[in-house]
């Protein structure tokens, strides 16, 4: 029997190339997710399923696929797969570490400069024609340079945000369940402190952390209110590592200066609370979207689910 694999959405055609003409592929050539009953209908019979984090493979989708042998995300985090069920039916889950992790951790910059800087207050205010004279008390924002930052997990992205705040004079603290090594510590002036300890003392907070059951609502009316009030908050991880309606009350209310973005609790829905405020940066999940680094994801994931039809380890298998 040829070998089968469902692409549940778009891939770029470099990666699609790399699927030897053996391999049936069955390809929805969409943006869109494909519906519940229509992921289940096109997994039957397939060995290997290539998906963005659009499609939820829960065990219920994974009981009516018994042939499915491997699940390639092609993104870093992987909530929207039951691991521990695709582990009990013998399914290989992977994901795309590594390929994006400079990429994403320019981007989480990007919203902590943008942020800090006022540079969408500056844009609309140039665009709107209100620019009339040079003025002495226009848009004010904070330093970002010799300032600390507080890196919430202190994985690959979070170690490539540090190493980035080095250039600009920072003192780095991060917290991690897991202590890095000393060389690491020395490497990216960074210093280990306990989560209360970083938000106390914090200028800018960025949040690189999975979303587990321990880390939903991290960041919540409590830990907000622990934040100095001229803090900016930075989340690229996953939407609901904070309190969205407790973000919004933090913002509104001034607890902190302000927020950056790129993920939300019910994405694509995004609290109605937030647009109309000028202190936070908006942006629609896209950290990771670089030209270079989408096209190597989706080859990194496409190998991945190769390796594992052809009986190989793949490449990078989630922990
Ligand atoms: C994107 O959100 C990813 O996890 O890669």
């Amino acid at each position: 029997m040829p070998k089968s694999v469902l692409v549940s959405n778009v891939l770029p055609g470099e990666a699609l190339a790399l699927i030897p003409r053996d391999v049936a592929v069955d390809y929805h050539d969409s943006l869109e997710a494909l519906s519940r009953p229509d992921l289940i209908a096109r997994l039957r019979g397939k060995d290997g399923l290539i998906c963005h984090i659009l499609s939820a493979i829960d065990d219920e989708v994974l009981a009516a696929t018994p042939t499915l042998k491997v699940v390639a995300n092609v993104a870093v985090g992987y909530n929207n797969i039951d691991v521990a069920a695709a582990r009990r039916r013998g399914v290989v889950v992977t994901n795309t570490p590594d390929v994006l992790t400079e990429t994403t951790a320019d981007f989480a910059w990007a919203l902590l400069m943008t942020s800090a800087r006022r540079v969408l207050e500056a844009d609309r205010f140039v665009r709107a024609g209100q620019w009339q004279r040079w003025r002495w008390d226009l848009l004010w924002g904070a330093d970002v340079h010799g300032k600390t930052l507080g890196v919430v997990g202190f994985g690959r992205i979070g170690r490539a945000v540090a190493r980035r705040a080095i250039g600009f004079n920072m003192r780095v603290l991060y917290q991690d369940a897991v202590r890095a090594d000393a060389a690491v510590e020395r490497e990216l002036h960074a210093t280990r402190a306990d989560l209360e300890e970083l938000l106390r003392e914090s200028d800018f907070v960025s949040l690189h952390t999975p979303l587990l059951p321990e880390t939903r609502h991290l960041m919540n009316a409590r830990t907000l209110r622990l934040m100095k009030k001229s803090a900016i908050l930075v989340n690229a991880s996953r939407g609901p590592v904070v309190d969205e309606a407790a973000l919004v009350q933090a913002l509104q209310e001034r607890w902190i200066a302000g927020a950056g973005l790129d993920v939300f609790e019910d994405e694509p829905k995004v609290n109605p609370g937030l647009i109309p405020l000028a202190n936070v940066v908006l942006a629609p999940h896209i950290a990771s979207a670089s030209s270079d680094t989408r096209v190597a994801m989706a080859m990194l994931a496409v190998r991945n689910c190769l390796a594992v039809l052809d009986g190989k380890p793949p490449l990078t298998p989630v922990p």
